[in-house]
């Protein structure tokens, strides 16, 4: 059961969180879980990875490529959808062991039923290719009118972005191809449907065809779809890369295709999966979490990352934000190394666009887009959010005083190297990288001449309510350690790779570097934990704001949709806060602070947290767990592994669809089941495990990836047992509190006692949180 995700009626309200719900995908292309019949006002959507466009002044975002999988039946002459047609049954699921989406709707027809089954996958096999089997059983002869082919109509935010649309047949495979407005680039998508049975009638009109046959009571029709998809940024033509693509997946036939597919996801699934003993429902969250990250993982490029709602659509101008670096990239760091290596270089590749960012802002270095593209320029406009009231839009300040975002893009490319070792991505772009956003912070910092420290001015930090902050003690924490970080990698590249060193040192020989790194480092200021009430505050003067309970600000909304931050805000004026910001920091250097300063403030901020953002309550759940008290934390984790499967977050912003699958969420859940409760922790040399399981998790087991050796690691209340693949390369160090380090060896199994884990479940849970 824990495998299958399910709806077992049609339910129009959740059209679109099931399309986000039931999505499927390999990382090339998303395609929305909505059903065969659905078209663009459904919002049916195949959304390309990395392809973007602008239309008009809009705003640029990705592209949706024409739906192959589009099919509509009538029946007796009479349309049969579950849009037209009440249905006698409905159900609609996916299986997550392999990806594989499937519905079946029971019409009622004149003397009798007619049962409509199809089932879809994008292969995670052929990343350009889609393959559907479809079939109908009627308890009464009937006559069939099926049309089915390419839906060139698609469903855009900010379109139209395909221009010049051809459609056409070319013996047996349909053919829809189209030009994007902005860069030229042609995509294509290919078609072709077969059948076995014998048709009275077919006829084509676009890229669309129409079947019409005679059905018998009680015999099987069922019929095949092969589909792909290209575009110029694959090849130098598309269509016939598509043509061909489609002509291939026809001769391997379906169930061929099916077991590559399924064989891939096996693969991926070993490298990934991870068990939960005594919690079903966490398991399942859980899972279906892992899944969405597969599914938009890219596997294949280096030159894409993962946008902030994967590839559900065009929400968010299907930007990469820090999500990526912040709450995804530790899933792919333990188990699939590779696709890490694939988003930080996709930072290398649009170091340009940050350059041109900080130059624009009379600054040094690179400074990361906010919401970046294809170029790395920022997608952010200066005016996100339209006020409610006066409809007029709002300055907000997220793309210029988000500078974080360099320091995450810094942060995930060392921790990548020092967790892999693989130190190829500093020689191929990531020392550049590294340099270029010191420089940045070097020349946006400011030196304090009364208190002869180097500060960081005039920030948003993650907590968006309260913009245009002084010293936010994330950001500072996280300019620190980038400046660490620049001094580590020259010394590392040093001593290791002097030539590559000196070659590149050339390239900075102008501007700020090592020594003014160092000068900067030695008297940069971060905010510390008060000594009596160990509070770290959230950045300048923040605790001198009004403190008022959480409630008493949701009392005084005046709108349903209104911004609680920017200009008016009502949080901004309160301590209440948007998302997970000092205690994100004590997260990300769990390491540097004791275990009284993280209880002290998770305790003092969870209460002020809106968790206005899908990225905050996971933190709450790393936190908890960390301190001991995996029950604060297990409401939380729920909270994070459920977003996709309830739907249960925001929609739409008045007439704007913001709704989409929660990939940092879903990346969140697993660092907080599997650092936060299993309590993993890995510094490139010594595996550290410190579990506190929530009371109804007996276990949790799971593969890692570790400096490209292969581990298997369970964790329960009385023992923790690694082992080791016998093709292991290295030994592991392994460590948990209360026992004796112990080294792994290749092929070896051995069994630590987990101390302190039966404290788990006995910390009586905050009713405040409970209420959550
Ligand atoms: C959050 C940001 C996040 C963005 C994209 C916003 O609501 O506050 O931290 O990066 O969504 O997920």
């Amino acid at each position: 059961m824990s495998w299958m995700v399910e709806d077992r009626e049609f339910s129009r309200e959740h059209i679109v969180t099931n399309g986000n719900k039931y999505m499927t995908g390999n990382g090339y292309m998303g395609c929305r879980g909505t059903l065969e019949e659905f078209g663009k006002e459904q919002l049916a959507a195949i959304t390309l990875a990395g392809v973007y466009d602008q239309s008009g002044g809009k705003w640029r975002e990705p592209v949706n490529a024409p739906n192959p999988l589009f099919t509509r039946l009538r029946c007796n002459g009479e349309r049969l959808g579950v849009l037209n047609a009440e249905p006698l049954s409905h159900r609609q699921e996916l299986n997550i062991s392999a990806a594989v989406h499937k519905r079946e709707t029971v019409y009622s027809i004149s003397g009798g039923e007619l049962t409509f089954t199809a089932e879809r996958f994008v292969s995670m096999d052929q990343l350009h290719g889609l393959a559907a089997r479809f079939s109908l059983v009627a308890t009464s002869d009937c006559r069939i009118e099926l049309e089915t082919g390419i839906d060139s109509e698609v469903w855009d935010i900010n379109g139209p972005h395909l221009y010049g649309l051809q459609e056409q047949s070319i013996e047996g495979v349909l053919l829809s191809t189209a030009v994007t407005g902005e860069l030229n680039l042609r995509v294509a998508v290919a078609e072709m449907t077969v059948h076995g049975f014998e048709t009275q009638e077919t006829a084509w009109e676009g890229a669309r065809r129409f079947i019409a046959f005679d059905i018998k009571a009680g015999a099987v029709y069922e019929w095949f779809k092969y589909a792909a998809v290209y575009t110029e940024l694959d090849c130098s033509d598309p269509a016939v890369l598509a043509v061909q693509n489609v002509r291939t997946a026809e001769a391997a036939g379906y169930e061929q295709l099916l077991a590559a597919h399924c064989k891939a996801w096996a693969k991926r699934w070993k490298q990934s999966d991870c068990l939960i003993e005594g919690d079903d429902t966490a398991q399942l969250a859980l899972r279906y979490s892992i899944y969405q990250l597969l599914i938009i993982a890219p596997t294949g490029s280096e030159k894409v990352s993962i946008p902030a709602r994967g590839l559900s659509g065009q929400v968010y101008k299907g930007a990469v934000f820090w999500d990526t670096e912040m709450f995804m990239l530790p899933f792919f760091l333990h188990t699939d190394p590779g696709t890490a290596r694939n988003l930080l270089m996709y930072r290398v590749h649009t170091l340009d666009g940050a350059r041109r960012k900080a130059a624009e802002y009379g600054c040094h270095g690179a400074f990361y887009a906010w919401e970046s593209q294809d170029t790395g320029d920022d997608a952010c406009t200066l005016f996100n959010v339209n006020d409610v009231f006066t409809g007029r839009p709002m300055r907000t300040y997220f793309r210029d005083k988000q500078v974080h975002i360099s320091a995450d893009v810094v942060h995930g490319i060392w921790q990548y190297v020092s967790f892999t070792g693989d130190e190829s991505l500093l020689l191929d772009g990531g020392a550049e990288v590294i340099w270029e956003c010191a420089r940045f912070f070097y020349s946006y910092a400011y030196y304090n001449p009364v208190k002869r420290r180097y500060e960081i001015l005039d920030v948003t930090g993650p907590d968006e309510y309260h913009e245009r902050v002084n010293n936010n003690a994330f950001t500072n924490a996280l300019v620190r350690r980038t400046l660490e970080v620049a001094l580590e990698c020259a010394e590392l590249l040093q001593i290791m790779y002097p030539e590559q060193y000196h070659r590149l040192a050339l390239q900075f020989a102008e501007g700020p570097f090592l020594k003014e790194f160092q000068e900067m480092l030695e008297s940069f200021f971060v905010p510390q934990p008060d000594p009596d009430t160990l509070l770290i505050e959230q950045f300048d003067r923040y605790f001198k704001l009004e403190d008022i309970p959480l409630a008493e600000l949701k009392a005084r909304v005046l709108h349903p949709n209104e911004y609680l931050g920017g200009g008016n805000g009502l949080a901004t004026t309160t301590t209440i806060l948007k998302q997970a910001d000092v205690v994100l920091m004590l997260n990300v250097f769990k390491s540097s602070y004791s275990r009284a300063v993280k209880q002290a403030n998770w305790e003092y901020y969870e209460p002020r947290t809106e968790h206005g953002s899908s990225l905050s309550p996971c933190i709450y759940a790393l936190v908890a767990a960390d301190i001991g008290s995996p029950d604060w934390g297990y409401p939380y984790f729920m909270r994070t592994a459920t977003v996709d499967l309830t739907g249960e977050s925001k929609q739409y912003v008045g007439d704007l669809y913001i709704g989409g699958t929660h990939p940092a969420a879903n990346g969140g859940a697993w660092m907080a089941a599997v650092l936060g409760f299993a309590g993993v922790q890995f510094d490139g040399k010594t595996l550290q495990v410190k579990p506190a399981l929530p009371e109804q998790w007996t276990a949790v087991e799971l593969p890692l990836s570790l400096r490209g050796d292969s581990f298997r690691l369970r964790v329960s209340r009385e023992e923790i047992t690694v082992s080791a693949a016998a093709g292991n390369r290295d030994a592991l160090m392994v460590c948990s509190p209360g026992s004796a380090d112990q080294l792994c060896r290749p092929g070896a199994e051995l069994t630590l006692r987990a101390a302190g884990a039966a404290a788990a479940g006995a910390n009586g849970i905050d009713n405040a949180i409970a209420a959550e």
